[in-house]
């Protein structure tokens, strides 16, 4: 009998070809352990920045959170200087996570193990027994306390968005983001914030597998029953679908701009989920009011790798994606107001948090969205997607029927992990 000894690589080839159809992605990407390995070391502890968390979650002297950059654990803080440093929560005795609350005030970091304690700059402060006990045991003279400190990561903050990167060598920030992510980052942030809670949500699928469907504005008012029964979000309004140079991010965004009923009725005539006739008993919920001044009523603002920044209506949040294994991750929802919200201003948000979140009115369907493609998916790894709406290539789009920005987050995660792709793929 011959039994294959080798594990079939698909990556010792290339990436699928595309052909005019459109753009294909392997399924074996969502579930192999060698490519989530890859990806831990090549994106998420490579050339990238991550977001770890907002200015306003550390107000003070000794606020930290912890948190992960893919699934390495992240400690955040601010110091007595009333700086923002981010470090690795790892205690540098043996290893243990130096912090286990999701959040707090501290003036040192104690590790539980065996209560090394650290300050807020990460600098090693004390070690119990460090002489020994009764002249006998201890520390080796030798040892420098100095030089077990935290392990420091670099940290960049735009507009109190607090993004950390183990790269000694990633561009700046401003630069990574590109103009058009920095002006998507400046508007929503254009204030200070007012923290209104979390919400997280535990994912049995791939982290790729939501990082393409915020790039996907084709599926928001086909999955989403309540965006076109409702009028939320709909095909046929105003919006445009762009990338940053390098097209790892993307801002997909709409207007509620008055569409015809007759036009809707046209595009959504074989949409079983369109349906006029439903009325909500109570529409509060939608009531809300118009905060911008360019009229745009929904952002999805997907930053490469982990972080989504989203207006709905006037819900804003930030949505940060931890992985944890090949087949599952948490998303973490912050929702926030700006500090000088009225009070009806701050009930409309709270009402509105109603359609977002795990199980938000129009993003409860993301996460099924996802388990459904890794259930579809785990035993067809040689087998591909097709990705072709708009075109099937990484383009800008002034409309919102278009795959275009997915396109362009997969040409970015080959370029990242070496993957290499088709000569005829790659000149495009
Ligand atoms: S592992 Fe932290 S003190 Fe020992
Ligand atoms: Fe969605």
């Amino acid at each position: 009998m011959n039994i294959a000894t080798e594990p079939k690589n698909f990556f010792t080839g290339t990436w699928p070809p595309a052909s005019a159809e459109g753009f294909r992605v392997p399924y074996r990407v969502f579930t192999d352990p060698a490519c989530y390995v890859a990806e831990q070391e090549k994106i998420f502890r490579g050339e990238t920045w991550s977001f770890v968390g907002l200015d306003a979650e550390i107000p003070n002297t000794g606020d930290f959170k912890t948190t992960f950059i893919g699934d390495t654990p992240v400690l955040v803080v601010r110091d007595t200087s009333g700086k923002v440093s981010v470090f690795k929560n790892r205690c540098t005795h043996r290893g243990a996570l130096l912090m286990r609350e999701q959040r707090g005030n501290t003036k040192t970091f104690n590790c539980v193990y065996h209560q090394w304690s650290f300050d807020l700059a990460g600098k090693l402060l004390s070690i119990p027994m460090r002489r020994g006990v009764h002249g006998q045991g201890g520390m080796p003279a030798e040892f420098d306390m100095a030089r077990h400190g935290l392990d420091t990561l670099r940290v960049s903050i735009l507009n109190g968005v607090i993004f950390a990167s183990f790269s000694a060598t990633v561009e700046p920030l401003a630069d990574y983001l590109g103009e058009e992510i920095v002006g998507a980052i400046q508007r929503i942030f254009n204030r200070p914030i007012k923290i209104l809670g979390d919400t997280r949500q535990y994912i049995h699928g791939n982290w790729k597998l939501y990082s393409d469907n915020v790039r996907d504005p084709y599926h928001a008012s086909l999955l989403h029953l309540f965006h076109n029964t409702f009028g939320l979000y709909r095909a046929t309004q105003t919006g445009a679908t762009h990338m940053d140079a390098s097209k790892r991010h993307s801002v997909l965004w709409a207007k509620a701009a008055p569409t015809s009923a007759s036009e809707d009725k046209e595009v959504y005539k074989d949409v079983r989920s369109y349906n006029t006739e439903f009325r909500l008993q109570d529409p509060s919920v939608l009531a809300g009011r118009r905060e911008f001044d360019d009229g745009i009523t929904l952002v999805i603002n997907a930053i490469f790798p982990n972080l989504v920044i989203q207006q709905i209506a006037n819900t804003l949040a930030v949505r940060q994606i931890v992985t944890d294994g090949p087949g599952a991750f948490e998303l973490v929802w912050t929702q926030f107001g700006y500090q000088d919200d009225d009070e009806e201003m701050q009930t409309i948000r709270l009402k509105q948090a109603n359609l977002i979140g795990p199980a938000g009115l129009i993003s409860m369907e993301d996460g099924e969205a996802v388990e459904i493609v890794q259930a579809g998916i785990i035993r067809d790894g040689e087998k591909t997607s097709i990705i072709g709406m708009g075109g099937g290539r990484a383009e800008n789009a002034d409309h919102l029927t278009t795959e275009g920005a997915i396109i362009g987050f997969w040409e970015n995660y080959c370029r990242y992990l070496e993957i290499s792709r088709h000569a005829a793929d790659t000149d495009k």
